[in-house]
């Protein structure tokens, strides 16, 4: 039966990343991109989609009327934590997005970038030996966790015990009263290091939260972990499933592989390909604050609005032949790193990072396959996140390389 816009709103009435597969939001929202351009779910507290990328691209722009406090996560709940600067609005955005700007810029990436590499050799050199990997767990979650190490500059023998700090926070994010405990352990870490750069500065994120200033005040320790945490929910799972999918996508096409194998300097084509087409948010809410009207759905003062990024960038009306992987294809605005006042600070890095490891992996293991793309499976993660949890490869095993 052709659908229709009844039966499109009926359908997405129960609509959520909790109630659907990835496949299956997906080929709702094609289906619905004329017919139904702004339905409502009445899941997660009720929302509104937008999945056009105009829609999209306007409503992050236009933070004055699309917030994201209290949450750019539904539901919300009571108690649960703000993460700086991401689920504030100004004023109060300000002066926290200036920490996270003079921290993170378009200078961290040269700054860690030999680190990164060296992350990158160290681990694809640990595995050479096997013929086998798994890409996602022994490469592509491993790189961005470190990555943020460098950029705060931790030293190299707290890497293993912060890890296991941050695993336990961040799987607590939503038991407010377990997250509160660690998270108090991981603010006493983070200030003891802070006020270790007061009197020995250095140039790293954690000399930045020694020097900001709110006013005429020095940050909390409250203050520090949560500009640490952030860094982490912002930084770590973000760039560990760019990196994932971006690796699916090119090992499963020997003949790109080639392409690249032969001439990196491609590579950073096919980083934002790979960004384009898999975004590791599925998408993110917002309030509104004010009534609006988009293609005849009435949005009330209050009401949730939810900025789907995935379907923007496969949107056919500014994409050509948009679920193709194409590295080919003429350059183009993906929303992969937001816009406007809460674009991503980490976005070259993050480019850095992915650029890295396809450079390193290719040379060093130029055989590399998957070893079963047929079983590859996205799934959504909660908290809108989706990627690829598993990625076996195979290659011919070769002794342990120097750098
Ligand atoms: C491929 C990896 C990444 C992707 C796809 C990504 C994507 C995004 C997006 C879409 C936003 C805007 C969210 C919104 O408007 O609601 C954002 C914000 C942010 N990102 Fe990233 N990000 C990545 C990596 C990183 C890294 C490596 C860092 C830091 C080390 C980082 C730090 C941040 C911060 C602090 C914000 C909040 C900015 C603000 O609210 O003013 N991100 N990111």
């Amino acid at each position: 039966m052709a659908d229709t816009p009844e039966s499109l709103s009926e359908e997405f009435s129960t609509f959520s990343t909790y109630t659907k597969t990835p496949a299956q939001a997906l080929d709702l929202i094609e289906r619905a991109r004329t017919k139904c351009p702004v339905p409502h779910s009445k899941e997660l507290g009720g929302f509104h989609i937008y999945m056009n990328y105009e829609d999209v691209r306007r409503g992050l722009m236009d933070w004055k009327t699309y917030a994201n406090g209290p949450s750019v996560l539904r539901p919300y709940i009571e108690g649960s934590p703000v993460f700086p600067p991401l689920s504030m609005d100004p004023p109060e955005h300000t002066p926290w997005r200036k920490v996270f700007s003079d921290g993170v810029n378009i200078r961290t990436a040269d700054r860690i970038g030999p680190a990164v590499r060296a992350d990158a050799i160290e681990l694809i050199e640990g595995f050479a030996e096997k013929g086998a990997c798994d890409l996602h767990l022994d490469l592509a979650e491993q790189v961005p966790m470190k990555a943020i190490f460098h950029i705060l500059g931790l030293p190299r023998e707290h890497h293993e015990r912060v890890r296991s700090m941050t695993l336990n926070v961040l799987a607590h994010v939503n038991q407010p009263e377990q997250f509160a405990k660690l998270f108090q352990e991981f603010s006493e870490y983070g200030w003891s290091e802070v006020e270790r750069r007061k009197s020995d500065p250095k140039e790293d994120y954690l000399t930045v939260l020694a020097d900001a200033r709110f006013g005429d005040r020095h940050m909390t320790p409250f203050e520090v972990g949560a500009a640490v945490v952030s860094l982490l929910v912002a930084g770590h799972g973000t760039t560990t499933a760019a990196l994932t999918n971006l690796l699916y996508e090119v090992l499963r096409r020997p003949q790109l592989k080639q392409r690249l194998i032969e001439d990196p300097a491609l590579i950073p084509k096919a980083v934002e390909e790979g960004l384009r087409l898999h975004h590791p948010f599925f998408g993110l809410f917002r309030k509104a604050t004010e009534d609006v009207e988009a293609h005849g759905a009435h949005i009330k003062k209050g009401d949730t609005v939810y900025m789907c990024w995935q379907a923007a960038n496969r949107d056919p009306a500014v994409v050509d032949k948009p679920l193709d992987f194409d590295i080919d294809r003429p350059e183009f605005q993906h929303l992969g790193f937001g816009l406007g006042k809460h674009s991503c600070v980490g976005a070259p890095t993050a480019r850095m990072e992915m650029r890295v490891v396809m450079e390193e992996l290719l040379a060093r293991l130029p055989d590399i396959e998957l070893a079963e793309p047929e079983k590859v499976k996205w799934d959504f993660h909660g908290a809108e996140t989706l990627g690829i949890l598993h990625l076996p490869a195979k290659f011919a095993s070769r002794p342990r390389r120097a750098s």
